[in-house]
């Protein structure tokens, strides 16, 4: 076959086009919950829109999808200030958004109870979920891009913590998780599942199984455990720092992670 230089050129055109547009996943925000163990900055507000270093925690996660090429995305929440995400985020278009759609999760039914509100927007789609006060210093693209590769079943991102006990801790085997365990007394690992996670649509089905847990929950933990026994999980452990901030010792270490991620790169002053 032979191509005149126009053609070629067109061609390379093309090729960059493809390799800088987003990927093709749904994301999904959970930011319901009542925050009680961050009370009373929580009496008043909701916690995902208290502050983390110079930026609203919210904005941690947004950007955290943006940045790793997911452009679709729901915000679900709950609670009595829940239009108040509206009035900081509108559309996204600060983000590089076109819009955002929310959803109203009532009451606090745990983390899979709160994704099941995304099920019509997911509409079959995979889903890169992540919990709204999870935030982390590098992009997670490659690990959605992986899972896009994958295309089906689950994958959850580990990071290595000096304290398990306060997270889900999966029990390995290589690369294979057996077991994740929400809040051992015993972790089996000095690993935490942190709050983002990839879904097939399967994940719909499994939680309508759950029943809710001990602290009258649908825990995710269970999810993540439904995937591992279908053979369906993989794992990758994530590159850089990462923090949840639903504590006040989380919160702050969270607020000094940015603040010295910022001074790195020159900014935030
Ligand atoms: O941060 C990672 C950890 O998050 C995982 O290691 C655990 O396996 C997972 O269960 C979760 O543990 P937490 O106890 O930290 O979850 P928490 O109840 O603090 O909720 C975390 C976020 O999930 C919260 O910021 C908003 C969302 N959420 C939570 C509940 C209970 C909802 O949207 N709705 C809810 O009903």
């Amino acid at each position: 076959m032979e191509f005149d230089s126009a053609c070629i050129h067109r061609v390379k055109i093309v090729i960059i086009v493809k390799f800088s547009a987003g990927v093709g996943m749904k994301g999904v925000i959970l930011a319901g919950g009542l925050g009680t163990r961050l009370r009373p900055l929580t009496k008043v507000t909701n916690k995902h829109l208290l502050p983390v270093f110079n930026k609203p925690m919210i904005y941690y996660p947004l950007e955290t999808l943006v940045d790793a090429g997911i452009t679709d995305i729901m915000i679900v929440t709950g609670g009595s200030d829940a239009g108040d995400f509206l009035r900081l985020l509108g559309n996204g278009k600060q983000f590089g958004l076109e819009q955002i759609n929310y959803a109203y999760q009532e009451g606090e039914g745990g983390i899979a109870e709160a994704l099941s509100h995304a099920e019509y927007f997911a509409d079959q789609e995979l889903l890169c979920v992540i919990l709204g006060d999870n935030l982390v210093e590098k992009s997670i693209r490659p690990y959605v891009e992986d899972f896009e590769r994958i295309g089906k079943g689950a994958k959850i991102l580990l990071k290595e913590v000096e304290d398990p006990q306060r997270f889900g801790v999966p029990e390995l085997n290589g690369k294979r998780v057996i077991r994740i365990e929400e809040k051992p007394a015993v972790p089996k690992s000095c690993y935490a599942v942190t709050g983002i996670y990839m879904y097939d649509s399967e994940v719909f089905d499994i939680v309508k199984t759950l029943k809710p847990s001990n602290r009258g929950e649908l825990e995710i933990t269970d999810v993540n455990n439904a995937y591992i026994e279908r053979n369906l999980m993989t794992y990758d452990v994530l590159d850089g720092w990462w923090t949840d901030a639903g504590t006040f010792d989380s919160l702050l270490k969270a607020s000094n992670l940015v603040a010295e991620t910022e001074r790195k790169l020159g900014r935030g002053r």
